[in-house]
């Protein structure tokens, strides 16, 4: 008898099986069966009697797929990021820094897709039952139907899952999950990796989707969550600036739709509040617009969405001139200062310079270059921008101002608001708003600095 978990593989044509012989049953060729113990995966395939790779079916692409259906969880910002709901048996990475609001974002969608009438579990390795539960009810969760759970042991997770027919299992968090087949550490990367693949796999075999939390944090000091990226069909983060009420949802990696979608959440005394219509929200309507401030007509997913970028240019006290800036990407706010040096005479190299975008969203279009530009330019020439004028373009190292991608949704957006005039880069025409075309980000300076708006 072979002993459990070994096999007798014919080293000829590869078929095993659970009995020696002396002439292999499947190709007939004699002294081949060599024993092998097979480590295989849970869940992987049984080898079977003459059990042969059955070639590819290859198909065309016009061939034609019905879409995946989907769990609809209710809160809209959530399923539109995922592109319409939660696949079943899909996996989905929630990462993001501790304490911006994933465990609060997740017991909602639990809460409200139970309520829908999907089979819901939640599983929390970091917080106590009484905890959970206190703050479902404090979010007006109490009657959803949600299966709770708080356990960090991997095997009897599985079990559990395997026992029960769910529809949605959050983890949270995937660095409290530790399996007792490996040596090392919970949160260590291979815990990590080997909690997620289990998973992972219990989803795909199961058709249960499972949304796993991972505490990521901006400078990737807890790196864990990275090496499960592959593994998983969405990575999502949640981003969010301390001090800001706003959230972001946005889709990094997605099999299931588009990747540059976002979701746009308050974070109030009862949870996350749903933000449908973003487009004012960033914008700082209180008051006059000032030196240095300049509003960016964005798009940030399908959506259009008015931001404005604040900029303080002021003399250096002693040493090394600061750059501080939130919000937005510091190479481009040095290379937006190298061109407005070489190109277009600005020299900001020994003044402090500040740059903000407001409300704590991140922008990292490259239409925003230009907006950046003018609120720093404005600043340095103390000149303020008119209150009825937004901003966009790319600017190019050689000091252009490049068309961007849908110049008409910023502009329709822009005008709904109430605003009147448009900086923007040549090729687009007089619409809703008048249009202050600029070539080339000298334009763009001298029109500013002249206060130049025909
Ligand atoms: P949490 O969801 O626990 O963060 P994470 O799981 O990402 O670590 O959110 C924690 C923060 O959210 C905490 O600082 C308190 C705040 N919060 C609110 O402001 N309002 C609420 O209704 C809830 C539930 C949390
Ligand atoms: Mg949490």
């Amino acid at each position: 008898m072979a002993r459990d978990g070994a096999v007798y593989v014919c080293q000829s044509c590869g078929a095993a099986q659970t009995k020696w012989a002396g002439q292999c049953p499947a190709c007939r060729a004699w002294n081949t069966l060599v024993e092998e113990v097979q480590s295989r995966p849970p869940g992987a395939l049984a080898p079977t009697k003459g059990a042969k790779a059955r070639g590819l079916n290859f198909e065309g692409l016009g061939a034609e797929t019905p879409a995946p259906p989907r769990i609809v969880t209710g809160v809209e910002e959530f399923d539109r990021v995922c592109g319409g709901g939660v696949v079943p048996g899909s996996a989905i990475l929630v990462g993001g820094d501790p304490g911006v609001g994933k465990s609060t974002l997740l017991l909602q969608v639990v809460g409200s897709a139970s309520r829908l009438g999907a089979a819901c579990a939640y599983i929390s390795g970091e917080e106590a039952i009484e905890q959970v539960r206190g703050r479902a009810q404090r979010m007006g969760l109490a009657d959803a139907p949600v299966q709770l759970a708080a356990e960090t042991s991997l095997r009897d997770i599985l079990d559990g899952l395997k026992r029960s027919r769910f529809d949605l299992v959050v983890i949270d968090s995937i660095q409290t999950m530790w399996s007792d087949a490996h040596e090392a550490g919970p949160g260590s990367v291979t815990q990590v990796r080997a909690a997620a693949g289990e998973l992972v796999r219990l989803a795909k075999k199961q058709g249960v989707a499972v949304i796993l939390v991972g505490h990521v944090t901006k400078e990737g000091t807890i790196a864990g969550p990275r090496v499960i990226e592959h593994i998983v069909d969405a990575v999502l983060a949640f981003e969010g600036e301390r001090g800001y009420p706003f959230r972001v949802l946005r889709g990094a990696k997605n099999r299931f739709g588009a990747t540059d979608e976002i979701g746009v959440f308050e974070m109030g005394d009862v949870g996350l509040i749903e933000v449908k219509n973003p487009s004012a929200l960033f914008l700082d309507t209180a008051g006059e617009r000032a030196a240095g401030a300049a509003v960016f007509a964005g798009i940030e997913g399908s959506r259009p969405v008015l931001v404005e970028f604040q900029a303080l240019v002021a003399p250096t006290a002693y040493g090394t001139p600061r750059r501080a800036v939130v919000g937005w990407d510091s190479g481009r706010l040095a290379m937006v200062l190298a061109v407005l040096e070489a190109r277009c005479g600005i020299s900001l190299g020994n003044r402090d310079v500040y740059l903000n975008v407001a409300g704590g969203l991140r922008i990292s279009e490259p239409a925003a270059d230009l907006a950046a530009a003018a609120a720093l330019v404005s600043s340095a020439l103390d000149v303020a921008l008119p209150q009825d004028c937004v901003v966009f373009g790319e600017v190019s190292l050689s000091g252009d101002v490049r068309p961007v991608s849908r110049m008409d949704s910023r502009l329709k957006e822009a005008a709904k608001l109430g605003f009147k005039r448009a900086l923007a880069p040549s090729g687009g025409e007089d619409g809703p708003l008048k249009l202050t075309s600029v070539v080339r980000l000298t334009d763009a300076v001298r029109r500013i600095g002249e206060a130049d708006w025909s």
